[in-house]
């Protein structure tokens, strides 16, 4: 197939593009390689990615609709995978300009370069989980009321699910989105939790624990999430709309995945991890825990990685790249 993936730069398009060039798909990149961000950890997933010839990158700001288009007119995607966005709870507090301009116009020129398409693609793109805000009912569930978001970037992630339901009705354009859990795993991002706490305990510094370690988290990691994109790229049955919830089933204690961070990293024990307690963030939420049911009756998803798994592997990958071995 040929399959345009947005944010091939960054943690979750670089590991699905990865794949689907395996797969023996075609694929082209978008990415806008903004400095939110190492772009040196950009470029370097890029530079993977480009050593297979059916890979082609088009350096691209989703809301320059015209250098979009043109994008669109030459490669002619059967599917169109949006994970290009302004990623980051905490960021949106600060810096809301951003994600309107990415999250909203961006997202708005994807779709309306799909429905001017010569040929109209199939278009799957990331919500999040941060939907939820702070419903207390566990798990979620996609059948919930999420109309009360609690941080800009989930205001914007929800806007995109209305979005894309007006497309799918006005044009029958069919949408799917995905509300990704905490994902983790090799080539992850550095702003997010098991990176953050990696290079503080590799530094010796204190790592901050928020809620005062009162805190789970549904991890997800990147090869199962990676798994359930690919089953929906390839499914022929899902409807002209829907939204999944695309976790791991399993809410894990954050004090749990430091523990096991910890032990990687060489530190004996929990005790033994400095951590600077600190009270609950803005924006933030104590817990989040997938239904993940509907996905698995759409298209078998399975999740099969718990943080025990998972994070000794990112870790493995966190080494060798703190050791320079992607950086020629
Ligand atoms: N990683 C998670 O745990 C998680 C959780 C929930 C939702 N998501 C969503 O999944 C998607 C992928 O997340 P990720 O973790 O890979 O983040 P990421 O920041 O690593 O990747 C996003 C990529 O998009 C690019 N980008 C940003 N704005 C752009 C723009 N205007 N034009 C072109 N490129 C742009 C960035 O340069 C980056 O390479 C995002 O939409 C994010 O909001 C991720």
């Amino acid at each position: 197939m040929k399959i345009l993936v947005t944010g091939t730069a960054g943690f979750i398009g670089f590991n699905l593009a990865s794949r689907l060039l395996r797969e023996g798909d075609e694929i082209c990149g978008v990415d806008n390689f903004n400095d939110y961000y190492d772009v040196s950890l950009k470029e370097a997933r890029n530079r993977q990615l480009e050593k297979n010839a059916a890979f082609r990158v088009r350096r691209v700001d989703l809301a320059d609709m015209e250098a979009l288009k043109k994008v669109f007119g030459e490669f002619e995607p059967d599917v169109v995978v949006n994970l290009a966005a302004q990623a980051g709870v905490r960021y949106s507090i600060d810096h809301p300009e951003v994600y309107m301009e990415s999250n909203m116009v961006g997202f708005l020129n994807i779709l309306e370069c799909c429905r001017h398409a010569k040929k109209m693609p199939r278009l799957l793109y990331a919500s999040s989980s941060s939907v939820y805000g702070g419903i207390k009912e566990m798990p979620f569930r996609e059948d919930m009321c999420v109309d009360t978001p609690i941080s800009l970037y989930a205001a914007s992630k929800k806007s995109n699910e209305l979005m894309a339901h007006c497309y799918t009705h006005l044009y029958g354009m069919q949408t799917i989105g995905f509300r990704f859990f905490t994902v983790y795993g090799p080539w992850g991002r550095p702003d997010m939790a098991a990176w953050l706490f990696a290079d503080a305990m590799a530094e010796g510094r204190a790592i901050k624990v928020f809620n005062y370690g009162n805190m789970y988290r549904d991890f997800t990691y990147i090869d199962d999430i990676v798994d359930g994109l690919v089953r929906c790229i390839r499914s022929t049955t899902l409807p002209a709309y829907d939204v999944f919830n695309i976790g791991n089933h399993r809410s894990e204690r954050l004090l749990d995945m430091i523990e096991i961070i910890a032990h990687e990293m060489g530190i004996a024990s929990l005790d033994d991890v400095k951590m600077e307690m600190l009270p609950m963030q803005d924006g933030d939420v104590p817990k989040s825990f997938a239904s993940v049911e509907k996905l698995n009756k759409a298209v078998g998803y399975e999740p099969t990685t718990p943080i025990s798994v998972g994070m000794p592997k990112f870790v493995a990958w966190y080494k060798d790249w703190k050791a320079g071995k992607f950086t020629v």
